[in-house]
Order: C-alpha cells, then sequence, then structure tokens
C-alpha cells in the first residue's frame, strides 16, 4: 500500500502533467489534436534506461520527433525482440532517417560488467558487455583509473552497438532498397549535460567495418 507521501507525489505527477500539457498547447495551439493524427520522427533514440539520460529533453524534441528504446547499457542484441520491433517500426514504418544509438559515461550497466560480484538476471543482460571487456581489455586498462576504464567501455560500447544495428536484417534489407538510413554513436556526459559524437556513423553496408574500426582506434575520452 502506498503511504500518504506517496500518494502526495503520485498526485503531483498529475499536476505536472496537466500543466505541461497547457504549457505545450499555450506554445502550439492544436498541438495534440495534429499528434494524435500521426507521428513522423525523423529519429530513433537507442539508449540507456538511466533516469539521468532522457532522450528527448536533452536533444530538445518535442514528442513526435523521436521514436525511443531504451534499456540497461543500451544495448543491442539479436535476439532481443523488443528491440528488434522498435528497430523495424522505425525503420520499415516510421522511415527514420536516422538511428542514434547514445550511451553515457558512468553508466552503471557498464560498471557492472566490469565487477564480478553477481547481480542475478542482470549479468545475463550484461554479459555481452563484459565479453566487450574482455576484447578490449588493452584500451580499458590502459586508462589512468577505475572511472576513466568504465568510461573507455561505455564508449566502446556505444560503437560496438552501432555495429549491432548495422548486423540486422532490418538495416541491412534498407540499404539494399536504397532507403536513406544512417546509424550513429554518440556518448552522453552526465556531469555537464553534453553529448558529443563518437564519429561511428555509418549509412552504407560497405562503410561498416573501416569506420567503425576508425572510431574504435581514435583516443578513448576525448570528450569526457
Ligand atoms: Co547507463
Amino acid at each position: 500500500m502506498a503511504d500518504s507521501d506517496d500518494d502526495d507525489f503520485l498526485g503531483g505527477l498529475f499536476d505536472n502533467n496537466r500543466a505541461w500539457a497547457k504549457q505545450i498547447e499555450k506554445n502550439n495551439p492544436g498541438f495534440f489534436d495534429k499528434l494524435a493524427k500521426q507521428q513522423l520522427p525523423r529519429v530513433l533514440w537507442i539508449g540507456c534506461s538511466d533516469s539521468r539520460v532522457p532522450a528527448n529533453e536533452i536533444i530538445g524534441m518535442l514528442p513526435g520527433e523521436v521514436f525511443v528504446h531504451r534499456n540497461v547499457a543500451n544495448q543491442v542484441m539479436m535476439v532481443d525482440f523488443n528491440c528488434l520491433a522498435v528497430l523495424q517500426y522505425a525503420i520499415d514504418i516510421l522511415r527514420v532517417r536516422h538511428v542514434i544509438v547514445c550511451g553515457h559515461y558512468g553508466c552503471g550497466g557498464v560498471k557492472a560488467s566490469l565487477k564480478n560480484h553477481e547481480l542475478g538476471l542482470l549479468d545475463n543482460w550484461l554479459h555481452g558487455i563484459n565479453a566487450l571487456g574482455r576484447r578490449y581489455e588493452e584500451a580499458i586498462v590502459a586508462q589512468p583509473n577505475k572511472s576513466g576504464q568504465v568510461d573507455a567501455l561505455c564508449e566502446i560500447n556505444v560503437i560496438e552497438q552501432v555495429r549491432n544495428v548495422c548486423r540486422t536484417s532490418i538495416v541491412r534489407q534498407a540499404w539494399r532498397r536504397g532507403q536513406d538510413c544512417t546509424v550513429h554513436g554518440w556518448i552522453y556526459g552526465i556531469h555537464d549535460g553534453l553529448i558529443h559524437d563518437l564519429k561511428a556513423s555509418v549509412s552504407d553496408a560497405a562503410d561498416v567495418a573501416a569506420t567503425l574500426a576508425a572510431a574504435l582506434a581514435a583516443p578513448r575520452l576525448a570528450h569526457r
């Protein structure tokens, strides 16, 4: 049962919502009416569930402008039908022009993958990052401290998830039929609110390997 503090908190959310809807409608009369008829987002955002990285807000986008998928540590897995369904809808139906994988420094999921203690189910979810940590161990241990190591793996994780997006049959088929779609790798700094481009943008199957190799070879933590 919720206590009265909780009731107040939840009631406040409805108050916030009404104030927000009123403000939007005031700034853009007819906004919700128009949105109710269709959505035409140009961007699919694949980001971390972290409460400090709200997709729309940090890129100044209104409702209707960004299609969003978020999970712990912004993973793109070939067996994750949730993520793949979002990707397919975004590309085949909404025909978004950009897929942005956006990680963030200090990611708790990435941090956890570097530790050995057991988190239960989450260990399975983080298995892929754990494997990346081993594959790129050299670049990671080259960092001067623990937080640098976490942040290096945060960057590498983004670049490798870009690769996974490019590997899906959804994106490969879109490119094959000549559909304009670019996959990007970005990273967000929780400490300053700024997004940085990891220069991992790919818009053609033939460019994936070279572009991502260059992004991985770039100095790590240039934006931290
Ligand atoms: Co995170």
